[in-house]
Order: C-alpha cells, then sequence, then structure tokens
C-alpha cells in the first residue's frame, strides 16, 4: 500500500469507477435493444416485461442514474479528497452510499419491467425505494460537505461547488417531485393533481437535466480537464460567475417542456425567457473549460483522455445551443413530441455526460489501481469509434425529428392532413435503422473500454508511484 492509499479513501472510488463501466454497458445494452425495437417491432415479443414501455424507464434509469451516478460519486469523492487535502468524512458511511446506491439500482432493474412505476419521467421508481434514495442521498451529503468542513485548506476549489449544488438540489427536487400517497407497497399517487402535478414533475425533471446531467459533470470539467492538459483553468473568475449564472437561471425553465398545455401561457413563455438566457452561463462553462487547453492545444492530437473531454464540451456547447432554441415556442411547435427532442437528449447524453464520463474513467482508473493503462492506442480506437456513433444518432434523429414535425402540420388545400400518422411511422423507419447502428457503436465503444481496463487492473504488474498523484487543482 502507498502512502496515498493511506491518506484518501480509494476503495469507494475504485468501486464506482469500475461499477461506471458496467452499467454504462448495461444501460446502453439496454437503449441499444430499444432503439432496435423501434426499427424492428417484432422484438417486444408480445412478453409484457420485455415491451418498449416498460424497457425505455429501464434504460433511463440505468444510464442517468446507475452509470452517470456512479461517475459521480467516484469523481466527487475522488476530487474533494485531492482538493481538500484530507480523507473522507467517513468511511462507513461512503461504503453505505456505494451499497446503498447499487441496491437501488437492482430494485429500479427488477421493479421497471415488471410494471412497477409511478409513471413520473426519470422520477419512475415507486415510494419503498424513493425512501432509500432519500438515505443513501442523505449519506452522500454528510460524506461530501463533512469532507469539505474537515478541509485543510482555506479554498474550496470550484470543482466543489458545481458537486455540492448538485447533490443539494437533487436532494430538494426528488423529495418534492416524489410526494405521494401509497395505496400498496408497489402503488402510490402523487399528492399533486393536473397541471400542478405537470408543473413539478417537469421543475423535477429539467432540473435534473440541469443539476445532475450538467452542474455535476461540470464538476468534473473543472478538475479533470485542468488535470489531463496539465494546464490551470482558463479563468476563475469565470468559473464562479458560470457557477451563479447557471444555478440561478436553470430553475426557472422547466415550463419549456410543456408549452402548449393547460398550464399558464405567461408561466410557458416565462420558462422560455429564462431558457434563453441560460445560453449565456453554458456557453461560459464551455469556453472556460474549451479554453483551459490554450497553449496545450497539440496536446489534442496525441492524447485521447484530453480528446474525449474536449469533445464533450464541444457537444455541451452544442446541446445548450440547440436546448434554447428548442425553448422558443415556435420552434417548440415543430420540434416537441418529434424525434428531434431525442436526437437532442442524446447529444447531451451520449456526447457530453457519457464522453466526460469515459475521460475521467480513463484518467482515473490507472491512478487508482495503481497500473499504467494497458493501451493508449483502444482508447484512441474507443475515441473514434464513440464519435461516429454519436453522429450517427443525432443526425439520424435531427433529420427523423423535423420530418415527422413536417408531416404532422402539413395541409392541403382544402384544410385535410397530407399525411396519415402511419405515414409518418412508415418514414422513420431508415432513421431508426442508423440510429441502432450508432447505438452498436457507441456500445462497442464502452466494450473496449471495458477490455482495457480489464486487461489494466489485472494484466499488468503494479508501478509503484509511475503515476505521479496529483494534487489540488488550483
Ligand atoms: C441551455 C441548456 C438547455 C436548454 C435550454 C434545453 C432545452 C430543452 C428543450 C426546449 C427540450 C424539449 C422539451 C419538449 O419539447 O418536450 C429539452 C428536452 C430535453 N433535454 Fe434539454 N436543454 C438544455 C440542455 C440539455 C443538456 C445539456 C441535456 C443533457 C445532458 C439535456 C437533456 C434533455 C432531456 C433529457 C430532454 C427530454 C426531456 C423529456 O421530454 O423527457 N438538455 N431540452
Ligand atoms: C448506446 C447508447 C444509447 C442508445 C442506443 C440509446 C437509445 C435510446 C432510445 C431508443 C430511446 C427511446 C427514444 C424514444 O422514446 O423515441 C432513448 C431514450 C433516452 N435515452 Fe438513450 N440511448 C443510449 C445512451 C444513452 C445515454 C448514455 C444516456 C444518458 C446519459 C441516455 C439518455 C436517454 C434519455 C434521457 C432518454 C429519454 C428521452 C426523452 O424522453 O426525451 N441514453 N435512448
Amino acid at each position: 500500500m502507498n502512502a496515498q492509499a493511506t491518506t484518501y479513501n480509494e476503495k469507494v472510488v475504485r468501486q464506482f469507477a469500475v461499477m461506471t463501466v458496467i452499467w454504462g454497458i448495461v444501460g446502453m445494452l439496454v437503449g441499444v435493444f430499444i432503439a432496435a425495437q423501434m426499427a424492428w417491432p417484432f422484438l417486444n415479443f408480445d412478453i409484457p416485461w420485455l415491451t418498449f414501455s416498460r424497457l425505455r424507464p429501464l434504460h433511463t434509469n440505468a444510464v442517468i442514474f446507475a452509470f452517470g451516478g456512479s461517475a459521480l460519486f467516484a469523481t466527487s469523492y475522488y476530487v474533494v479528497q485531492r482538493t481538500c487535502h484530507t480523507r473522507l468524512f467517513s468511511d462507513g458511511l461512503a461504503a453505505f452510499t456505494f451499497w446503498g446506491w447499487q441496491a437501488i439500482i437492482v430494485l429500479a432493474a427488477v421493479t421497471l419491467p415488471l410494471g412497477i412505476t409511478s409513471s413520473k419521467e426519470y422520477a419512475e421508481l415507486e415510494w419503498p425505494i424513493d425512501l432509500l434514495i432519500t438515505v443513501v442521498w442523505v449519506a452522500y451529503a454528510v460524506v461530501f460537505f463533512g469532507t469539505l468542513i474537515k478541509r485543510k485548506v482555506q479554498h474550496i476549489y470550484v470543482a466543489n461547488w458545481f458537486y455540492g449544488a448538485f447533490i443539494l438540489t437533487i436532494a430538494v427536487l426528488h423529495v418534492f417531485n416524489n410526494l405521494e400517497i401509497p395505496v400498496s407497497l408497489t402503488k402510490s399517487y402523487s399528492v399533486y393533481a393536473g397541471v400542478q402535478d405537470a408543473m413539478v414533475q417537469w421543475w423535477y425533471g429539467h432540473n435534473a437535466v440541469g443539476f445532475f446531467l450538467t452542474a455535476g459533470f461540470l464538476g468534473i470539467m473543472y478538475y479533470f480537464i485542468p488535470k489531463q492538459a496539465e494546464r490551470p483553468v482558463y479563468s476563475y473568475r469565470l468559473s464562479v460567475v458560470h457557477f451563479w449564472a447557471l444555478a440561478f437561471t436553470y430553475i426557472w425553465a422547466g415550463p419549456h417542456h410543456l408549452h402548449y398545455t393547460a398550464l399558464p401561457d405567461w408561466t410557458q413563455s416565462l420558462g422560455m425567457v429564462f431558457s434563453l438566457i441560460l445560453l449565456a452561463p453554458s456557453w461560459g462553462g464551455m469556453i472556460n473549460g474549451i479554453m483551459t487547453l490554450s497553449g496545450a492545444w497539440q496536446k489534442l492530437r496525441t492524447d485521447p483522455i484530453l480528446k474525449f473531454l474536449i469533445v464533450s464540451v464541444s457537444f455541451y456547447g452544442m446541446s445548450t445551443f440547440e436546448g434554447p432554441m428548442m425553448s422558443i415556442k415556435t420552434v417548440n411547435a415543430l420540434s416537441h413530441y418529434t424525434d428531434w427532442t431525442i436526437g437532442h437528449v442524446h447529444s447531451g447524453a451520449l456526447g457530453w455526460v457519457g464522453m466526460i464520463s469515459i475521460g475521467a474513467m480513463y484518467f482515473l482508473i490507472p491512478r487508482l489501481f495503481n497500473r499504467k493503462i494497458y493501451s493508449t492506442r483502444l482508447i484512441e480506437a474507443h475515441f473514434w469509434i464513440a464519435t461516429i456513433g454519436i453522429v450517427l444518432y443525432i443526425s439520424a434523429m435531427w433529420i427523423a425529428g423535423v420530418m415527422q414535425g413536417l408531416m404532422w402540420r402539413a395541409v392541403n388545400a382544402d384544410g385535410t392532413l397530407t399525411y396519415s400518422f402511419v405515414e409518418s411511422v412508415q418514414a422513420m423507419h431508415p432513421f431508426y435503422i442508423v440510429r441502432f447502428l450508432g447505438g452498436v457503436f457507441y456500445l462497442v465503444g464502452m466494450l473496449i473500454m471495458a477490455y482495457n481496463v480489464w486487461r489494466t487492473i489485472w494484466g499488468a504488474k503494479p508501478v509503484e508511484a509511475a503515476i505521479p498523484a496529483p494534487a489540488a487543482a488550483h
């Protein structure tokens, strides 16, 4: 055991890092399967627990909470210890968060295919699991903030601000969106009704995007890009402005998910305006991440981990440009309910969340296991395969989405619809096949990663101090 291992709790980071790879593969495998079902519906096999409607939430829960969640736990525990120069607040509680989170994932994987669901998107899990999530999350908050409190340096590095906001906000969102009245062990009803329920749900849903899929991963960006590029953050002042502007603006943007619904019109417009404003902090953050490379651009040519990290931030910029555009009511009139939304989601999910998590794991795993990476060329191959996969996925969905929107609204001179709904479904077929192929590419990339990680951990001899232990990122 080296000195570093006695100072920091790396066991829990290792556990979450390995599970990030495993859950990534599981979640994406389900994604590829439901993508295949969209192209070839017979794959539903008339078996209830294999139907698209039950596997879709399994996919979203697995990729967001199991894959993304494990990446966030791993990196936040790593970063908070390094930047605070202290060990985690409690090893026992940290272990509890690991096993508790795994238990929640397994419960989700069992209940969702059985059709046990509260029917709220991204909050489908029933009340007993919701309670368990709350307990594990409180333990996570205690470990994270407890570590911040006992830090040995005065300053709190900006990555921790983003992780902290992610942990606090998700706690509040989870509790209020899941207020429900249980009627049995496996069924509950929301305490909110009608349009209030929709409003609370999308206040939750949008901020799950803003704080789970964005703020936490910005924490990753602010630590791992400077580390891998061996450059300081481009502008520390910008990062602080970025933090406050993003946190303030995100909270108001939820109603853009409810355009042209029973929600009062002014609320929809408010959501649209805040979504447009959100472009500014989002791009401020993106610029800060990418410009961290100034003076070191040449590293992009040879370092595949940096490629993952920087391309991910570029996708972040792309999806946070697209999102505000889609929130404009007249644009949303075309995009809503179409595959354009799915394209937007996956440019954020595969491009931003996926690529930055993968980059961070390639950084972490050799250091955590004290090994040299088995093959840098395989990382390079993974990068290109994943990138091709994303491009196939999102361009197919953009074309499909715009086509759907246009077909649905096309009218003849006499006012009748030009196309029946089924015609628009038929027109999607080739694009669903391309999306499926894109998904297969992305999944193959993950399998390559699993092989590389496997060979790194079990194949090579330890390299004592071969990789310098990073100090604080500032
Ligand atoms: C400035 C930032 C962003 C804005 C203003 C924004 C805006 C939007 C809009 C207008 C929609 C379509 C709503 C609808 O018609 O139903 C949407 C959907 C969505 N966006 Fe974004 N977006 C942003 C960034 C992101 C990022 C970075 C991600 C992922 C990491 C993301 C994930 C999603 C998801 C998952 C949905 C689908 C929600 C659902 O209906 O289930 N967004 N976003
Ligand atoms: C191999 C990779 C993936 C494939 C093939 C895939 C495929 C799919 C498919 C087919 C859907 C259903 C679309 C529909 O209902 O029309 C979907 C939904 C979704 N996926 Fe993925 N996915 C992948 C990776 C990911 C990742 C890594 C994330 C997040 C980190 C993610 C987040 C989501 C979300 C949030 C939705 C719901 C979108 C909405 O309701 O608007 N996916 N995915």
